[in-house]
C-alpha cells in the first residue's frame, strides 16, 4: 500500500498532524455532541436514543463505570458529576480490573462503558461480565455499530467524528460533554437539581465551544512553555477535585507522545510521599480552576515552590493569587465550576503536542501504542 503524501496532507486539512487537527476540531465536536440534545423550550436535556423510561431511571440504585486509558479519565469526571447531580453512588474501574475484583452487580445496577472506538477488548469483557450478572449496560462511544454499541442496552453517541491520532483529544472532550448531558438528564428525571440551576448550567455549556475557539486562537504561551519542558525527564501534575482528574489526563497525554515521565497527584496527597522527588527546577503543573478549593491548592503550590519547583499554573482568567504564586500561568476562560475540565484540558493537550514536536517525536503514532487495543 502506497499512501500519497498529498492525500495524507489533504486528510489533515492542511494541519501538520492529525492530533493538531483534532484538537482544533473540538469546538465543532462539542457543538455536535450537544446538538439536538438540549431542548430550547423545556430548557432540559433530551436523549431519545436511550431506551430508558422514567421508571427505569428511578430504579437505578448504583452506577458502575468501566473504561480504559483516556476514556477512563473521562469516566472519572463523569463519576464526579453524576454523583454530584444525581446523588446516585458511582463506582469506577479500569475495565481490565473490573471483572477480577468480583464487583457487586445487581439488577438495579447501571453499568456505563465509555469507549471511543467501541472495540477495546478490556471494556467489552467488562461489559459482558456486567450483563451476565443482570446489569443494564449503557455505552458512551464514538463509533456507530461498534461492538460496544451493539452489545449495550443503550447507546449515547459522542459526535467527535473519526479520531486518527493515537493520543485521544476530541474524543475525550466529547465524552465529557456526553457524560455531563447524561448526568443532567438523570438529575432532571429524579428532580435532584432545581430547574433554574439546570437551565443556567445548560446555557453555560452552550458557550463552551466558543470559549475553546478563543483559547485556540493564540497558543504562543503554551508553545514557549512546551519548549522549556521538552528537555526535562520528569514532572508532576497536581490538582484537587475535577482538576485532579484533568491532571491525570494531561499527564497521560504528555507521556504518550512526548515520552517525558510525569505523574498526576491529588494536590493534597503530594506531601504524603512524593514531595521527596521535588528538587530545584522540577516542573510542577498545578491546575486550580476550582475556586472553592483554591486556597488549599495555592498552599500546596507553595509547598512545592519552597522545595525549588518550577510551577506552571492553570487557572481561571483574572486569578491574581495564581499569578503571584506560580512562575508561569496559563489562563482559561471562566465557566461553571463543574465544567472547567472541558476547558482546562485543551491547553494541556497542546502542551503535550508541542513538547512532543520539540523532541522530534512521531506525534500521531507514538511508539508502542495502538489506537485501539483488541487484546486483553
Ligand atoms: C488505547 C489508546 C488510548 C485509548 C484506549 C481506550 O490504549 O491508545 O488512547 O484511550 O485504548 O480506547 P477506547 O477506544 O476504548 O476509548
Amino acid at each position: 500500500l502506497r499512501i500519497d503524501w498529498d492525500v495524507m496532507r489533504a486528510e489533515k486539512d492542511g494541519y501538520d498532524h492529525f492530533m493538531q487537527k483534532e484538537i482544533a476540531e473540538q469546538p465543532r465536536a462539542y457543538r455536535d455532541t450537544m446538538l439536538g440534545r438540549i431542548d430550547k423550550e423545556t430548557k432540559g436535556v433530551v436523549l431519545p436514543e436511550l431506551n430508558m423510561t422514567l421508571e427505569d431511571i428511578h430504579q437505578i440504585q448504583q452506577i458502575q463505570m468501566v473504561a480504559c486509558g483516556t476514556a477512563y479519565h473521562a469516566a472519572l469526571v463523569g463519576k464526579a458529576v453524576i454523583e454530584r447531580m444525581t446523588r446516585i453512588p458511582v463506582e469506577i474501574d479500569v475495565a481490565s480490573e473490573y471483572r477480577y475484583r468480583q464487583p457487586v452487580i445487581r439488577e438495579n445496577t447501571l453499568v456505563i462503558a465509555v469507549s471511543q472506538s467501541g472495540e477495546t477488548a478490556d471494556t467489552l469483557a467488562a461489559m459482558r461480565e456486567a450483563k451476565l450478572c443482570g446489569a443494564r449496560v449503557m455505552a458512551v462511544t464514538n463509533v456507530v455499530g461498534s461492538s460496544v454499541a451493539r452489545e449495550a442496552d443503550d447507546v449515547l453517541y459522542t459526535m467527535a467524528g473519526p479520531e486518527i491520532a493515537v493520543a485521544s483529544t476530541k474524543a475525550y472532550t466529547s465524552q465529557l460533554i456526553a457524560l455531563y448531558l447524561f448526568a443532567i438528564y438523570v438529575s432532571q428525571s429524579l428532580n435532584t437539581m432545581d430547574a433554574m440551576t439546570r437551565m443556567e448550567l445548560l446555557s453555560t455549556m452552550e458557550k463552551l465551544p466558543e470559549q475553546v475557539e478563543g483559547m485556540l486562537e493564540d497558543t504562543r504561551t503554551i508553545q514557549r512553555i512546551a519548549g522549556e519542558l521538552a528537555d526535562r525527564n520528569h514532572l508532576f501534575f497536581i490538582g484537587r477535585g475535577l482538576d485532579y482528574m484533568v491532571a491525570m489526563e494531561a499527564s497521560l497525554k504528555l507521556k504518550e507522545i512526548s515520552y517525558i515521565h510525569s505523574e498526576a497527584y491529588a494536590a493534597g496527597e503530594l506531601k504524603h510521599g512524593s514531595l521527596a522527588l521535588i528538587e530545584d527546577g522540577t516542573p510542577v503543573i498545578a491546575i486550580a480552576t476550582q475556586e472553592a478549593l483554591l486556597e488549599k491548592t495555592i498552599s500546596n503550590i507553595k509547598e512545592v515552590k519552597a522545595r525549588g519547583a518550577y510551577v506552571i499554573g492553570v487557572a481561571l482568567e483574572g486569578n491574581m493569587e495564581m499569578a503571584k504564586t506560580a512562575d508561569e500561568v496559563i489562563y482559561i476562560p471562566r465557566t461553571d465550576a463543574l465544567l472547567t475540565s472541558t476547558l482546562s484540558v485543551v491547553p494541556l493537550q497542546l502542551l503535550a503536542y508541542y513538547a512532543a514536536l520539540a523532541r522530534g517525536n512521531d506525534v500521531d503514532k507514538p511508539r508502542n501504542l495502538a489506537k485501539s487495543v483488541t487484546v486483553e
